[in-house]
């Protein structure tokens, strides 16, 4: 391998962008290429024999003095670099820019030589400072966003609930009255409940994902058995696969122990983990839930073999607000963002497994409740 000659070696280091300028013992400037001209608006003429101090502000003199007599007294071996370091240059306009900066040290046939590596570091330094405020704005417009969406959730609740006892004293009054008002007006009260009914899982689905989002979710710990969790889940959700046509199982060993959950919270989870996979499963098949121990957890899985989700599609199902279709038929895509919440609440893990048109798996954990007692005496 041969050495570049040192015209060329003078050559490259002429032609660098970052500002390299030599100085000696005396703090003179004895080298200044053509990065150090373009960086610091100077002329190698105007600057060389001059003191080093020139391309500095003046406040940071002494610190200066002081960091180079340090290095100069050190023991770091001739031509080792320091660590680069951030300081404040200065302009021939007088302008200040921050920078990047490294010295080492060479011996030269004179004595030791100093060499300093700078890079203006300015445009870098402003952009971060930009992406820094973005970044605040972008918090402060969510923290606001989650503060509104709970206020008006929370002040939506009770107008909807008055509908919701209203329309069914409708129905109770219609029922005991005129028998010629009463196919009509009950159909009224009907459409109304069920409208305010869809309203009022939408508030609730709203509220629980802003306590979510402020680490505020209420949750009741507790020991169950897992049988249980899933057979409650399974009794409530089977008029809707009934209505759907398809067929709703579990596959729960009734010997499977109990687990950590909070009961209402779970049924919560399940129905609608369940819902998603009757939503997305075609007339004739299958939905089933499983659970699996797997010391210290138990692994609870909805199974469906519906239409799939694509892999572009899957890394977004936990998001809030994501659906792969918007749809007005039911659900805001809130439900497995909530899901997590509680599941993670728990201290639990969900997650998505599915193949288009073969079918979607969900499954989370739970902590076995044996194990709590023998680890919480
Ligand atoms: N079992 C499933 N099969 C296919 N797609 C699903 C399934 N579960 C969820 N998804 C997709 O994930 C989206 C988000 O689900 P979710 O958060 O429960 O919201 P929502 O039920 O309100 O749409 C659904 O809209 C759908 O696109
Ligand atoms: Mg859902």
């Amino acid at each position: 391998m041969s050495h570049p000659s040192d015209a060329l070696l003078a050559q490259i280091v002429s032609a660098a962008s970052d500002a390299i300028i030599c100085v000696d013992q005396k703090q003179q400037i004895t080298f200044f290429n053509d990065g150090a001209a373009h960086i610091f608006g100077y002329d190698e003429p105007e600057v060389l024999g001059q003191k080093l101090d020139k391309l500095i502000p003046r406040r940071f003199h002494t610190a200066h003095r002081t960091h180079v007599r340090n290095f100069a007294h050190s023991l770091v071996p001739a031509r080792r670099m320091a660590e680069r370091s951030r300081v404040t240059g200065l302009r021939k306009d007088a302008t200040e820019f921050a920078a990047e900066a490294s010295i080492s040290k060479v011996m030269g046939a004179s004595g030791p030589l100093y060499a300093v590596i700078l890079r203006d570091v300015s445009d870098e330094r402003a952009e971060a400072h930009t992406n820094e405020r973005l970044l605040a704005e972008m918090q402060r417009a969510v923290r606001a966003r989650d503060d509104l969406l709970g206020l008006v959730s929370h002040d939506l609740r009770n107008p909807v609930n008055a509908v919701r006892m209203l329309a069914s004293a409708i129905l109770r009054t219609a029922r005991d009255g005129d028998a010629s008002v009463l196919p009509q007006v009950s159909e009224h009260a009907e459409v109304m409940l069920q409208a305010a009914s869809q309203m009022d899982a939408l508030i609730q689905d709203l509220l629980d994902v802003t306590r979510i989002e402020a680490g505020r979710l209420p949750l009741s710990p507790q020991p169950l058995p897992a049988a249980q969790l899933v057979a409650v889940a399974l009794e409530t959700m089977q008029p809707i696969a009934e209505s759907h046509g398809v067929r709703l199982s579990s596959r729960v060993d009734p010997s499977t122990p109990a687990v950590i959950a909070d009961p209402d919270r779970i049924a919560q989870v399940l129905s609608n983990l369940v819902g998603n996979a009757l939503r997305f499963t075609p007339e004739g098949h299958e939905v089933w839930i499983e659970a699996r121990v797997e010391a210290p957890l138990v692994t609870f899985s909805v199974h469906d073999t519906g239409s799939g989700i694509t892999p572009e599609e899957l890394p977004f199902v936990f998001d809030r607000f994501w659906q792969a279709k918007r749809t007005n038929r039911s659900g805001a895509g809130l439900g497995l963002s909530i899901c997590r919440g509680i599941i993670n609440g728990l201290g639990g893990q969900i997650w998505i497994e599915s193949e288009l048109r073969t079918g979607t798996v969900v499954s989370f954990t739970l902590r076995m409740a044996a194990l709590d007692a023998v680890t919480t005496p």
